[in-house]
């Protein structure tokens, strides 16, 4: 049920419209209350966090960390091999624990399942830092550039190309909230899972698109925007995947299709020369930065909507 009182930031759809615009609104004035050098905003003074990361990251360790002390609060890095969650302690344990000593738990993992279970069993707010199904500080962060460069989101069309994956399935589900016109171009058998589409389609809130033709897609395109052809967990598919998504790489020809508005955005972590071109990553459109440093402006209006801020 969407509302605004969850205890949990786990999926960008069990939120209502209102809420998830009042998040992005409160991350654009915390994140000018930081840009100008304000810094007796602290209302994470005496909070701790608790950080758990079965896989590697830059953004999201950084960011969450960063964005947590700069209100006051203090972080707690747990890398895959302080916790072994699953196999040292099980999830459930994990959660029971942590939030005897934590105001919040953020958490990327692999199985989805593992984010559900630390939710339901910690008594904390529990924000997801990425599974191998969804990515939602991510695509939160992503509405904010959005709404920065290009004003508004609704009414926008963004073109993702390449793999149905987590960071797809985030798109769609705030496309079940907010509306917009998302298309995902992607090979055959790469599509996002069939349930999820259902579930932003039913919403009937956005123009949902999936196709295999990326060159036809992106025509019109408000922002063409790719991520990796192999995740986190897959990376022993790399070299099957690299031939598949062939036809897939976001280049400039195919920015040049998309149009002279089209912004490229891209989640980071890049690959140069596989799914995206150096040339487009380092194009005056591509805003891969400035989307990357929102990451800690949308989670901190996350964490302090979580919070009761
Ligand atoms: N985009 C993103 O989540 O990056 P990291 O994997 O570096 O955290
Ligand atoms: N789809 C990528 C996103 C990385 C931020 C992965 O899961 O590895």
């Amino acid at each position: 049920k969407a509302n605004s009182e969850l205890k949990d930031f786990l999926h960008i759809n069990d939120f209502d419209k209102d809420t998830i615009l009042k998040i992005l609104d409160q991350a654009a004035e915390v994140k000018a209350l930081l840009k100008s050098g304000e810094k007796t905003y602290l209302p994470f003074k005496g909070k701790t966090m608790s950080m758990i990361f079965t896989k590697p990251s830059m953004r999201t360790r950084v960011s969450f960390e960063t964005g947590f002390s700069l209100l006051g609060g203090h972080a707690i890095y747990l890398g895959p091999n302080d916790i072994q969650m699953g196999k040292r302690e099980e999830t459930r344990d994990i959660a029971r624990v942590l939030c005897r000593y934590n105001d919040i738990i953020m958490a990327r993992v692999f199985a989805h399942q593992d984010i559900l279970d630390l939710a339901k069993y910690a008594t904390v707010p529990v924000v997801n830092g990425l599974t191998d199904y969804n990515h939602p500080c991510q695509i939160m962060a992503d509405a904010l550039t959005i709404i920065e460069h290009i004003g508004h989101l609704e009414g926008t069309k963004v073109v993702y190309v390449g793999d149905g994956n987590n960071i797809v399935h985030s798109w769609l589900l705030l496309a079940a909230v907010v509306p917009f016109h998302f298309v995902c171009a992607c090979p055959k058998s790469f599509e996002p899972h069939k349930e999820t589409v259902e579930k932003a389609r039913k919403a009937g809130i956005s123009k949902i698109e999936i196709t295999n033709d990326p060159k036809e897609a992106v025509q019109g395109a408000d922002v063409v925007y790719s991520d990796v052809w192999a995740s986190m967990g897959q990376k022993e598919e790399a070299e099957h995947r690299r031939k598949v998504f062939k036809g897939f790489q976001v280049d400039e020809a195919l920015m040049k299709l998309a149009g002279p508005k089209a912004y490229f955005m891209h989640c980071l972590p890049a690959e140069r020369g596989t799914e995206v071109t150096d040339g487009v990553v380092e194009a005056p459109y591509s805003i891969v930065f400035p989307q990357a440093e929102n990451r800690m402006h949308a989670q901190n209006a996350i964490m302090l909507h979580l919070l009761g801020f």
